[in-house]
């Protein structure tokens, strides 16, 4: 099996989706029985759903909380630290996954795009996102204590990325800091485990390009932008990622 080419001039963007946590035991979102199959997408990721039935969504998330406590990283997660140890700052994980498996499997070089599991915020005050792992009470949707101290009352909600909102400035700029850093290396764009299905994840692959960059893909499926790709690996990125890699 081919090697990634890694030399002393790359720079690698690796992109990650659920599938490269699928081998953890944590479902996907796309495929059969995938979470958004059984649970309504709107419902449970978009504002207007957190409006209209708050319990709900935090019964949702705080299911997939306990969900992702309980499982650890895979040989997947593992390849892509050992990589970022190789490469340093010519490393940068982007990751669509909010399950926070790439930092506890040792991932340091890493931008959460849609957010993270284990943090909550206010829905109306400005305080910083904090970590929360609380599993909620069926039925209980938490208040912010520091509105709350104000003599307002703002459900508190999780720190995730929902449909029709607007990724974190900050993430975006990372990434295009490190594609624009890259472009006069030899560029390479790696992505695992994602359906090609979400914007802008998904048009990574066409912003490395248009740099002058090449593009590997490791997924079990063809994802909806397979034709972008140089190189294509089909198969669970828990055994590919570590051959790839070494
Ligand atoms: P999807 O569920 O859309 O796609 C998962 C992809 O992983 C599919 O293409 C599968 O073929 C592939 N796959 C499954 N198991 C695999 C394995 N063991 N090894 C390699 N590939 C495997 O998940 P994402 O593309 O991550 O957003 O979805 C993107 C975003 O859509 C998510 O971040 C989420 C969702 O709505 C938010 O919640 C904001």
């Amino acid at each position: 099996m081919d090697r990634l080419p890694v030399d002393d001039d790359t720079w690698v963007l690796v992109l990650t989706g659920a599938g490269v946590s699928a081998e953890s035991g944590i479902p996907t979102f796309r495929d059969a029985q995938g979470l958004w199959e059984t649970h309504p997408v709107e419902k449970v990721a978009s504002p207007e759903g957190f409006r209209e039935d708050p319990m709900l969504v935090w019964r949702f998330y705080s299911q997939r909380r306990a969900g992702a406590a309980r499982c650890v990283p895979n040989p997947g997660h593992d390849a892509l630290v050992t990589l970022e140890k190789r490469l340093g700052q010519r490393f940068l994980l982007a990751t669509q996954n909010v399950d926070g498996l790439h930092r506890r499997a040792g991932s340091e070089r890493v931008v959460e795009m849609h957010g993270n599991l284990f943090k909550t915020r206010c829905s109306l005050c400005a305080r910083a996102p904090f970590d929360d792992a609380d599993v909620y009470a069926e039925g209980t949707v938490p208040a912010c204590g520091e509105c709350q101290a104000r003599g307002q009352f703002a459900p508190l909600r999780p720190h995730i990325v929902w449909f029709g909102e607007l990724l974190d400035p900050d993430d975006i700029g990372s990434i295009n800091d490190f594609i624009r850093a890259g472009r006069s290396h030899k560029l390479l764009f790696l992505a695992v485990g994602t359906s090609g299905a979400v914007y802008p994840a998904a048009g990574l692959v066409n912003q490395v390009k248009a740099a002058g960059g090449s593009a590997w893909l490791v997924n079990r499926d063809p994802p909806e932008n397979a034709a972008h790709f140089d190189r294509f690996f089909q198969g669970p990125s828990g055994v590919l990622l570590p051959q790839l890699i070494g």
